[in-house]
């Protein structure tokens, strides 16, 4: 079996999988209530929160696998990109239960396990595909050709990526941190047609999702708290409009351009109701595997090379790929 370690931002998380890419367990502790207050992760506190966490949630991991060390034959964890101090627990976790057991280990790059999502058990695509991936700290457009290795970037975001779009949108209409899911779900009681959100159109295959954020907030200034409080659902459907049919369109165009005939869909942003229906066409990973989770980091490790005993002790995290 597989153990993956999942803590590049506020998840810490574990999990077992089978060489054959079947979830034995995958246990994710979230930290979001720790980091709502702020409106954001403090990478500070989210270290600590890790390291308090790492060894209990491991654990738990292979108790609900029924599993013991001695069921692990490789650990993968992830590497980067992510907060330097949060990824560091994870390394240490990681390289500490492989060290322990003389077993090889697979830095993962966190993207690529986003990638490695679909190939869990059942299988819901095998490459070549186009894929979306949009999370909190990304929203890119790859050519995936084949398992494992690093895909050819095709487009991605000039500034904000599509998930911190929903979250600081989140945060104009008074919602909760993170804000994704609360949007989504005040959205369904909203009329999408309400307000007029534009949507930077650049060159290419990137997007932009700062602008949006700013016609929110000057839209959200001119109203009354009372009017506010009365268009909030609108406001956050018209808003959820704007992000999704850039996702949508900037996709499409893509899957032309490549001549991809198989669209997949990976990250927290995957998640979304309205995106999800707006691709009926695509591959979307199941709602609980689109957040950060451990599952899709030892998905991802089956498919790179595996650094032996102890060859790993020196590996640093990495906080982007640069
Ligand atoms: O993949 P992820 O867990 O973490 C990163 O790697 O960044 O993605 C988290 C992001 C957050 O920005 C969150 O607001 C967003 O995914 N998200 C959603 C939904 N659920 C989570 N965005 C829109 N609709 C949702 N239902
Ligand atoms: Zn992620």
């Amino acid at each position: 079996m597989i153990l993956g370690v999942e803590t590049s931002c506020d998840e810490t998380a574990a999990a077992l999988v089978t060489s054959d890419g079947v979830i034995r367990s995958n246990v994710v502790s979230s930290q979001a209530d720790l980091h709502a207050r702020y409106g954001g992760v403090v990478p500070e506190v989210a270290s600590r929160r890790h390291l308090e966490l790492v060894t209990p949630v491991i654990r738990e991991a292979l108790a609900e696998a029924d599993a013991d060390l001695d069921d692990v034959e490789l650990v993968g964890v992830t590497a980067g990109p992510g907060l330097i101090g949060a990824l560091l627990i994870g390394v240490a976790a990681a390289k500490a239960m492989a060290w322990a057991r003389r077993l090889p280990l697979v830095p993962v790059d966190h993207l690529q396990g986003h990638v490695a999502s679909l190939y869990l058990q059942p299988t819901l695509v095998e490459p070549p595909f186009l894929c979306l991936l949009a999370s909190g700290g990304h929203t890119m457009l790859l050519d995936v050709q084949r398992h494992g290795g690093r895909p050819r970037l095709l487009g991605t975001t000039l500034d904000d990526a599509a998930g911190e779009a929903f979250d600081k949108g989140a945060r104009l209409l008074g919602l909760g941190y993170p804000g994704g899911a609360e949007i989504d779900r005040l959205a369904r009681d909203g009329d999408p047609t309400a307000f007029d959100f534009p949507v930077a159109r650049v060159p290419g295959l990137d997007f932009s999702f700062s602008g949006l954020k700013t016609a929110l907030l000057y839209t959200t200034r001119e109203l009354r708290p009372d009017e506010l409080e009365r268009t909030r659902a609108d406001l956050a459907a018209s808003y959820q409009r704007a992000i999704v049919r850039a996702l949508v369109d900037r996709t499409r165009q893509a899957a032309a351009e490549i001549g991809a005939t198989t669209i997949a869909v990976v990250g927290g942003v995957a998640a979304n109701s309205e995106l999800r229906a707006a691709l009926p066409e695509a591959v979307v990973v199941p709602l609980e595997l689109c957040t950060d989770n451990a599952a899709m980091i030892a998905s991802a490790a089956r498919f790179d090379e595996p650094i032996p005993y102890p060859g790993y002790l020196g590996l640093d995290a990495y906080a982007s790929t640069a």
